[in-house]
């Protein structure tokens, strides 16, 4: 049995987790967590703002590890090694969560696990699943990213695809902020699309069918934001059920793509926030079963930021031997993949 004690605090969640890893399910895996999230103190700017962010992770991580700790009746001294995400993320709050971590490995002279957040999701679905094996397809849709990664093995992907300019997430977010529901986005539109019909509003769909394997979300974005200000104005469900529609079938052609030109693959995975959408999920297990491939999606509350999913990472590399020096630096920009070529237009998102 190893137990891990896990840090999260790349965005607006502050979260610690305690797995056991070497327990037999999702529900025995993970002993204790807690999550508090800053929605409240986000909502009036309609989005995260780092320096109120990295605030928030100082004041709240020590009381959540604390009484994470508590609530499974263990102390540190009882834990293997402490997991931290060290990037990438807003980098005031990866610091905080990063700094706590070394101080506790400090104090209680246990091994540093510094975490790649991408590889907390990446790895997200062997901890939902125990029967996942590498190599496999992932599909990573979050806030920050849309990639699609041949998952290879513990800190070894390589990169199908990305996004030339937004990622899925921040287009669910910004269609939700047109369309006047409030931060976070995603969750709110995914709700409103079941009322409203999605062939209502004609949306773009860029490059569906094209050679070129990456994602574009950008076109999408702005044609929402002309269709709101059309008269008569289209309904705020129809807005979203369009938007989703046009959304999902991007992310099936371009995953289609991927998985046709993969070979070996032993499931199709989603992780990340936009995974955790009923209907995202539902069109990438029909696409799985066209390929012929078992699907694989963590329940929805381990798509979105969690701890859990870092002490998973962490114990998957201590499980490798791997340890981190307590002067390791966090990073704002950690690819998977660093031998992926920049992809045109990318910027920070790559
Ligand atoms: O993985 P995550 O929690 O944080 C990042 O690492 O970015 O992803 C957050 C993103 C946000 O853009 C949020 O709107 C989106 O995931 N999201 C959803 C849903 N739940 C969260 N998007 C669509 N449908 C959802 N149910
Ligand atoms: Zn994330």
């Amino acid at each position: 049995m190893a137990l891990i004690l896990g840090i999260e605090s790349s965005c607006d969640e502050s979260a610690a987790a305690i797995i056991d890893t070497a327990a037999p399910d999702l529900a025995s895996r993970i002993v204790a967590q807690h999550i508090a999230s800053q929605d409240e103190a986000h909502r009036p700017y309609g989005g995260v703002v780092p320096e109120i962010a990295a605030r928030a992770h100082v004041e709240r991580l020590t009381p959540l590890i604390a009484a994470t700790l508590a609530d499974a009746g263990l102390t540190l001294a009882d834990m293997d090694a402490v997991a931290a995400t060290a990037g990438p993320g807003l980098i005031g709050g990866v610091m905080v969560g990063l700094v706590t971590a070394k101080a506790l490995a400090m104090a209680g002279d246990k091994p540093l696990l510094a975490v790649n957040h991408l590889e907390g999701h990446a790895l997200s679905p062997r901890l939902a699943d125990p029967t996942l094996r590498f190599p496999y397809v992932l599909l990573l849709v979050s806030g920050g990213h849309c990639q699609l990664l041949e998952v290879r093995g513990v800190g070894d992907y390589r990169r199908l695809a990305t996004t030339i300019d937004d990622a899925l997430g921040e287009a669910f977010d910004k269609t939700a902020k047109l369309i006047g529901l409030g931060y976070p986005g995603g969750p709110a539109v995914e709700r409103l699309a079941r009322e409203g019909n999605p062939k209502a509003v004609a949306l773009p769909r860029p490059l569906l069918g094209s050679s070129d394997p990456n994602f574009s979300f950008a076109g999408l974005k702005s044609a929402v934001a002309r269709a709101v200000v059309v008269t008569p104005a289209p309904t705020a469900a129809d807005i979203a059920a369009s938007f989703q529609q046009a959304a999902i079938d991007c992310l099936i052609d371009r995953t289609g793509r991927a998985l046709d030109h993969s070979e070996s693959m032993t499931a199709l995975v989603v992780a990340g926030g936009v995974a955790a959408n009923a209907a995202v999920r539902g069109a990438l297990e029909a696409l799985a079963a066209r390929h012929d491939l078992r699907f694989v999606a963590p329940p929805p509350a381990l798509c979105t930021d969690n701890a859990a999913m870092i002490a998973w990472a962490g114990g998957e590399k201590l499980a490798l031997g791997h340890r981190d020096a307590l002067d390791i630096s966090a990073r704002p920009r950690w690819p998977l993949d660093p031998g992926a070529e920049p992809v045109r237009g990318a910027g920070a998102k790559a």
